[in-house]
């Protein structure tokens, strides 16, 4: 099986030890360099220079380049300063049941290939549904690869429970102007008309607005189309914000309509002392929760929760012939038959780890210090009279922009831009803008749970002086 020179399956076991370790070891202290180093030009024209070589390389010359050529690169998203997109800072308890799980890489598509996991995963999974409230009879759910799976994944069961094959085309489905763009896309892949994605309205704290959306509902059905589905978000992408569950769960009941609510990144404030935030939850038939945000996991790991595991089962279960050697176990749900993979890796195995290792009480306390970030950087940017707070501490999120006198709404845009880039270059921190009721702001997402009030106070001081040399540079 090995051509001479070539590295042997012992050299691969020693060298991938030997770099796991040092990995780790270096690992702990990821917040240390920039938040963002640049590839160069040259490293990036090399790698596709290069190819795929026809005979193997020494694996000590491989193994150096992807440490230092390929993956060094990017956004460190894991820095302690990382505030922007959803950050992803990994618990090296993750890391290390990751690692364990992705070693022994198991087929965790059916109890038959891996019981000890899947019954692990299950367990986990009513652990995580109980926390939101569904019944223990009959809620179920799959982890997935991240939010935007899961959010498809609970759209094609709402709409095999809601909808008759022949009148796909006529369903509708409300999300709100702040509904985080998976959704849009996975009602697109699953056949729902771009036209009947229904984007409500806000309020003026970014949730979604109950008598627009009846009035919408109302409007639809009195069009010949078919309202089945209701989309509400427990934590915006934007602003942290949680559209009023309990009201949207009211319009679902009184109309029919299938309530699922993407709760990739707030569904995590469900274990914390703050949970109340996201009350209504548990009149839900789906719900999106993404571990690899706020529950510190390595990616990808999200998971679907539903109500009822009947519905995951009438849309994704199948019997081929094949698997039937698989299948003589009927008190036993296999993953495959509650979502679109049939081949999968057990992503909940690296949670179910660090639950074990760190106790829901670590991880709740984990969460909630993303809560205090956010509030450190409320406070630290009230001292500043030129900013305007756009979005105050929602969850872990802050919206913010300079805006001094004088400047017009598109001169406040160019600036504020050129804060946020000033401050990726200087490496201190990551922070990105976006844009909220037209306005270009600075957005800070926080939920390190190793960032100190130093790195979000010393965050603000440092956009305010980027703040200075940018408008002296506007002046010049
Ligand atoms: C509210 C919300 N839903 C869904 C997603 C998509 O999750 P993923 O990137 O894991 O697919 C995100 C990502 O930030 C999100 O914030």
């Amino acid at each position: 099986m090995y051509a001479k020179g070539m590295a042997t399956e012992p050299d691969v076991e020693l060298a991938a030890v030997r770099f796991v370790c040092e990995l780790f070891a270096r690992n702990r202290h990821l917040s240390e360099g920039p938040v963002a180093v640049e590839a160069p030009e040259s490293t990036l024209e090399a790698i596709r220079a290069q190819g795929i070589p026809e005979h193997g390389r020494a694996l000590d010359d491989v193994v150096a380049e992807m440490e230092h050529e390929v993956i060094g690169y990017g956004y460190n998203a894991d820095h302690a300063r990382f505030l922007g997109f959803v950050p992803g800072p990994t618990s090296a308890i993750s890391w290390l049941g990751d690692i364990i799980a992705a070693g022994y890489n198991r087929h965790a598509g059916s109890f038959a290939n891996y019981p000890a996991g899947l019954a692990a995963e299950d367990v986990l999974l009513a652990w995580c549904a109980d926390q939101a409230g569904f019944p223990a009879d009959t809620a179920g759910g799959l982890f997935v690869s991240g939010g935007s799976m899961a959010n498809l994944t609970a759209l094609a069961a709402a709409r095999d429970a809601m909808l008759p094959e022949d009148a796909w085309d006529r369903g509708v489905a409300y999300v709100s102007e702040q509904t985080h763009s998976s959704v849009a896309k996975g009602l697109h892949i699953i056949g729902i008309p771009r036209e009947h994605v229904h984007a409500v309205s806000c309020d003026d704290a970014w949730r979604m607005d109950i008598d627009t959306l009846e009035d919408a509902i109302e409007a639809d059905r009195a069009a010949g189309l078919i309202p089945f589905a209701v989309v509400g978000t427990a934590g915006s992408t934007n602003t942290g914000s949680v559209d009023p569950l309990r009201e949207i769960a009211r319009v679902c009941a009184e109309n029919h309509l299938w309530m699922h609510v993407d709760g990739a990144f707030g569904a995590s404030v469900l274990i914390t002392r703050y949970r109340d935030m996201l009350d209504g939850v548990e009149l839900a038939d789906s719900l999106s929760w993404d571990a690899h945000k706020w529950l510190f996991q390595t990616y990808s790991c999200g998971m679907v929760l539903v109500r009822d595991r009947a519905n995951l089962l009438n849309t994704y279960s199948t019997h081929p012939e094949y698997l039937k050697d698989l299948q003589d176990r009927t008190d036993l749900v296999n993953p495959w038959d509650l979502g679109p993979e049939l081949t999968r890796p057990a992503r909940g195995l690296k949670l179910w780890f660090t639950l074990q290792a760190m106790g829901s009480a670590g991880l709740a306390e984990a969460v909630e210090h993303g809560f205090t970030l956010a509030r450190w950087v409320e406070d630290e940017c009230r001292k500043n009279p030129d900013i305007e707070i756009v979005s105050p501490a929602q969850m872990a999120m802050v919206n913010f922009r300079y805006a001094p006198a004088g400047l017009a709404e598109d001169e406040l845009d160019e600036l504020n831009l050129d804060i946020s880039r000033r401050m990726l270059e200087s490496g201190y921190a990551g922070v990105f803008t976006t844009e909220l009721a037209g306005k270009k702001v600075l957005r800070v997402c926080a939920i390190h749970p190793e960032a100190k009030e130093e790195d979000m106070r010393g965050t603000v001081q440092r956009l305010n002086a980027l703040y200075a040399e940018a408008l002296e540079t506007r002046r010049a």
